[in-house]
């Protein structure tokens, strides 16, 4: 037997991403996203609502970066989703984030969440409120990096987010191999 809960926006794992932004004077936000993901090789999609100030900022700055949500930072991570930068000009200040101008795109990189995919604005809907943007690059913070230079997942603590509890979690352990553990069973 299964249990039916009816239509939800409920999937794991959801991402916490940080979406940071400038606005028209070159103030910056930061606000977190859970329903977004890759969308091409090299394009993401997020879902935003028209009403934030993030929204209105990437339509006029056409850029974005999305950082990944860090354990280590949990509470402003949850704080830039619960405040607007329209009701608290502080916002990233508050969250105790620092932010430099990305060397790529014309948008912010958070110095505490070491790594961040810069993009450029594709597109947007204001109807089905899907935002499109096209990667133009990841840059990852020395200190998370391993020897020969590629991400070591335990140098820090991505988050996923949680629908059914609101809760967020950490990554779990290596389970398998992708493109290869389905090998055995190709026959
Ligand atoms: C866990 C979590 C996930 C969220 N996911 C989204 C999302 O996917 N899309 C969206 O438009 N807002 C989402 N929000 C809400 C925004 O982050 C929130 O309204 C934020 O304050 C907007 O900030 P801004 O107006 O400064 O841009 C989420 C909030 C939380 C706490």
């Amino acid at each position: 037997m299964r249990k039916n809960f009816g239509a939800k926006a409920w999937t794991y794992p959801q991402p916490v991403y940080m979406i940071a932004s400038y606005d028209e004077n070159g103030v910056a936000d930061v606000m977190n996203v859970a329903w977004g993901c890759i969308a091409g090789y090299k394009q993401i999609a997020l879902y935003l609502d028209v009403k934030h100030q993030t929204t209105e900022n990437i339509l006029k700055r056409k850029a974005f970066s999305v950082s990944m949500g860090d354990a280590s930072c949990v509470e402003a991570c949850d704080y830039v989703g619960i405040v607007s930068a329209k009701k608290e000009p502080q916002k990233v200040e508050k969250a105790g984030f620092h932010v430099v101008k990305s060397n790529f795109v014309d948008a912010p990189l958070i110095e505490e969440l070491p790594m961040a995919v810069e993009c450029q604005l594709l597109s947007y809907d204001k109807e089905s409120e899907l935002m499109v943007g096209e990667i133009i690059n990841v840059s990852v913070d020395e200190r998370i990096l391993d020897s020969d230079g590629n991400i070591d997942l335990s140098l820090f603590s991505p988050i996923t987010f949680d629908p059914v509890h609101n809760d967020y979690i950490t990554l779990g352990k290596k389970v398998g191999n992708a493109f290869e553990d389905g090998m055995k069973l190709k026959k």
